[in-house]
């Protein structure tokens, strides 16, 4: 009886170091820096970051066994924290434009979209297309792809906001003629907001990836490795399910 006891502790004894052996098995954290002003790719539910982007960059380090901290702050902000360390990858519904491809790499592309024109319903100004953003006073974000599609056309009357939702309120409330953001983040202000339309004339594709630093190959390779992972075992497909429908 004794024996049997003992055998019966000793049982217990290593299952408990097992577990407590796995819990205390520290993963280690890949910090993240995003831009939560950016829905459905990720935006504050209470105190909390959500969305797309939060969903898949999850995905792909539980893939790498690491952990994941996100660090919410401005977007123009984001390639600087980079820069200097404070965070290893950068997912903000982000374009891989040729200009940032200088300072940092880019993973693959995960999701296309393009610049559109936002407009307030009944009063569009005669605004169709990019062209006739020509004289108009038109919102952008602070650093967005937008700011510098706008920035570039002549004779445009630019207003610059610190986020969507700014830029937005501010055609709504007739500061602005006109609000230039990418598609599907419009998309997403238009079903949730009444009063306003989409133009029909769309911007070129733009490809969103996730930044790493230029000296993190190895990080980089790791992220595409997991990002195939999840589109081949259509984990990527649910989360396009759940958050673009
Ligand atoms: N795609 C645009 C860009 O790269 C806008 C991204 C804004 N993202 C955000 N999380 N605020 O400039």
């Amino acid at each position: 009886m004794k024996k049997i006891m003992k055998l019966f502790a000793v049982l217990i004894l290593m299952l408990s170091f097992g577990f407590s052996a796995n819990g205390a098995e520290k993963k280690e954290k890949l910090y993240v820096g995003t831009n939560a002003e950016f829905p459905p790719f990720e935006y504050l539910e209470g105190s909390e970051v959500v969305g797309f982007d939060i969903d898949f960059i999850n995905a792909i380090a539980a893939e790498m066994g690491r952990e994941v901290v996100v660090k919410d702050m401005s977007f123009d902000g984001l390639l600087p924290a980079l820069q200097t360390n404070k965070v290893d990858v950068v997912i903000a519904g982000m374009t891989a434009t040729e200009e940032r491809k200088k300072a940092v790499n880019f993973s693959q592309p995960y999701y296309s979209a393009n610049q559109v024109i936002i407009l307030k319903e009944g009063d569009t100004k005669g605004i169709k297309d990019f062209a006739d953003l020509k004289g108009k006073k038109v919102a952008v974000m602070l650093g967005f792809t937008g700011d510098v599609v706008v920035s570039e056309m002549p004779e445009v009357q630019v207003e610059r906001f610190n986020a969507a939702y700014a830029g937005i309120m501010a055609l709504q409330n007739g500061k602005v003629d006109a609000v230039v953001l990418d598609s599907e983040t419009a998309n997403n202000y238009v079903a949730k907001n009444s009063g306003l339309v989409l133009a029909e004339g769309k911007g070129e594709a733009e490809d969103y990836a996730i930044a790493v630093k230029k000296k993190d190959a190895e990080l980089l390779k790791e992220i595409n490795t997991a990002i195939d992972k999840i589109k081949a075992d259509g984990t990527f497909g649910k989360l396009i399910e759940k958050h673009f429908n």
